[in-house]
């Protein structure tokens, strides 16, 4: 018996070792922890329960019978996080460079079914150097195997992507299909091909950082959510975003009590929105005034800035904020803005997190950019993903809500439960200059006329009250008071129960 308990010993430290004291002491020189750390910071301490610790790759070729590592460069288990259960796979950049064998995949296809059967979210934690070259297609079909799991999991458990390291070829497949992707500035990377094959195929000269790091995936393509300084920031803040999230599709998102009051009046509000209608303010003092303890945990803040996405809680429980940005191109809809708001809508909705919209939005932008680009199909993303959204849905217009943009933006139209104005708001087919100029074309050339016109516009309709009289807003409530309107609406809706007509799936304008 205890030749077979040290024989278990020697084997767990050999795993442990992971590729062994040199590579380790590589990884720690590229600012980076290794596989096991990175699971330490990130669950409860002493939580994590490891398996498949001595699975070893089944491989031949190329001389790989006579190196085996056992854990084949990926650790797998799970623990919790604040004491609730979740799965976790964390790449070992030290084994094989991280490289995704058979077993490999196996070992990550175990940890998502088990996620799905129990309903607990799974974490990733990436860092390797894509398809294991020396096995060639079971490498590949590895990947498949974790894509279909990605796939069948999602809306039914989160599934978060932390990249830590490089991310390449098909590697990036997966994380894509996740619901959120966060990465480490200067140490991860996501690109289909590295900068060699750009330069051969492309003729373009780029770095890693350039064409994948986490600066630019979080500001220019969208790809990333979110981009941390360093490995512990990242393990972190993944640690405070998950308590947002329901362990699954079927469970309420965690409560945590709060000392801040749901009745709490916020009379700076009252001053908010400046007195020139064109003046911008900016939409995030309004979200941290409004929601328990100032706490925001903003999606994608560097990407498509005219639109503010992101986790809060209102009376303990979470709700996913959207909110127009004046401060950004004037809070325009623009294909970014969309596509951004559009994931998010659908996120909460599958997760039964409630929705909070704010709104000053002008419209959609115009141009040949944008048309060419295809506005009209991303634009109908956002659309779409309120109209079929059951979860309570709450609507405050602060200012400006014209034309379509009035619609998409979770209106009373497209089963808003509450929508509150502002005093300020402005419910309109358009601004009230471009109306005018339409409306008496005739007398555009006749600049004092114009203006009077305007302001007779103006005062007609940029208000909240012909809305108001249709009851497509439900109230016109002083700023001061949002927090408690929307605490008592959220209240109101806590048991709201709506269902679409049954349908294999909805067809969303991709
Ligand atoms: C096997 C790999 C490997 C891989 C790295 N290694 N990538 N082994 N398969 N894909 C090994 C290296 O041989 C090395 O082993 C160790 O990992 C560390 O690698 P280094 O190159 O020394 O590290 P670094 O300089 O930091 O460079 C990291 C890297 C680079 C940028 C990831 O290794 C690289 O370019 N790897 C190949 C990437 C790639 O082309 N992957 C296939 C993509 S195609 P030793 O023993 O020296 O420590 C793909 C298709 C999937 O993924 C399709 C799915 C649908």
């Amino acid at each position: 018996m205890q030749d077979i308990v040290r024989e278990l010993e020697e084997k767990r430290a050999t795993a442990e070792l992971g590729g062994g004291e040199r590579r380790i002491k590589a990884q720690h020189g590229k600012g980076k922890l290794t596989a096991r750390e990175r699971i330490e910071l990130l669950l409860d301490p002493g939580t994590f329960e490891e398996w498949d610790m001595f699975v070893e790759h089944r491989c031949t070729d190329f001389g790989m019978d006579q190196q085996s590592i056992p854990g084949d460069g990926v650790v797998t288990g799970y623990g919790t996080i604040n004491g609730r259960i979740v799965f976790v796979f964390s790449q070992d950049f030290t084994v094989f460079g991280g490289s995704l064998s058979e077993a490999h995949a196996e070992k990550i296809c175990k940890i998502l079914d088990h996620a799905i059967k129990v309903g607990a979210p799974v974490i990733g934690l990436n860092d390797s150097g894509g398809a294991r070259i020396q096995e060639g297609v079971a490498s590949l079909a590895g990947y498949a195997d974790v894509f279909q799991r990605n796939v069948l999991a999602s809306g039914v458990i989160p599934q978060i992507s932390l990249i830590m390291g490089p991310c390449a070829g098909g590697a990036v497949y997966s994380p894509a299909m996740t619901d959120f992707i966060f990465m480490v500035k200067d140490s991860s990377y996501m690109y289909v091909t590295g900068p060699d094959v750009v330069k051969t195929v492309t003729h373009e000269t780029v770095t890693h950082e350039e064409l994948g790091g986490a600066i630019t995936h979080s500001t220019r393509s969208g790809v990333a959510d979110r981009a941390f300084e360093n490995d512990v920031e990242a393990l972190a803040m993944l640690r405070r975003f998950i308590n947002y999230l329901p362990a699954n599709n079927r469970e309420p998102a965690p409560h945590r009590p709060t000392p801040d009051a749901a009745d709490r009046l916020e009379p700076s509000l009252d001053t908010l929105i400046p007195d020139s209608p064109t003046k911008p303010y900016d939409i995030k003092e309004l979200i941290l005034k409004i929601v328990d303890d100032t706490d925001f945990f903003e999606i994608q803040p560097e990407h498509a800035k005219n639109i503010v996405v992101g986790f809060a809680r209102m009376e303990g429980s979470p709700v996913g904020i959207v909110a127009n940005q004046p401060l950004v191109l004037a809070g325009c809809l623009d294909i970014k803005s969309a596509i951004k708001g559009a994931r998010f809508v659908r996120f909460c909705d599958a997760f039964n997190i409630p929705i909070l919209t704010l709104v000053d939005v002008p419209g959609f932008m115009p141009g040949t950019a944008q048309e060419y680009g295809g506005i009209i199909k991303h634009g109908a993303k956002l659309l779409f993903a309120y109209a079929e959204a059951t979860v309570p849905k709450i609507t405050l217009i602060t200012r400006k809500a014209y034309g379509g943009a009035y619609d998409v933006m979770a209106s009373k139209h497209l089963r808003g439960d509450v929508n509150l104005a502002w005093p300020s708001a402005e419910i309109a087919v358009m601004g009230p200059k471009g109306a005018v100029e339409i409306i008496f074309r005739d007398e555009r050339d006749d600049a004092e006329r114009i203006a009077e016109l305007t302001e007779e516009y103006r005062v007609k309709f940029a208000n909240p009250f012909i809305a108001g009289r249709r009851g497509f807003i439900d109230d016109v409530i002083m700023p001061r008071s949002t927090r408690q309107r929307v605490c008592r609406s959220l209240a109101m809706l806590k048991n709201k129960k709506l269902e679409n007509p049954w349908r294999k799936h909805g067809n969303i304008p991709l």
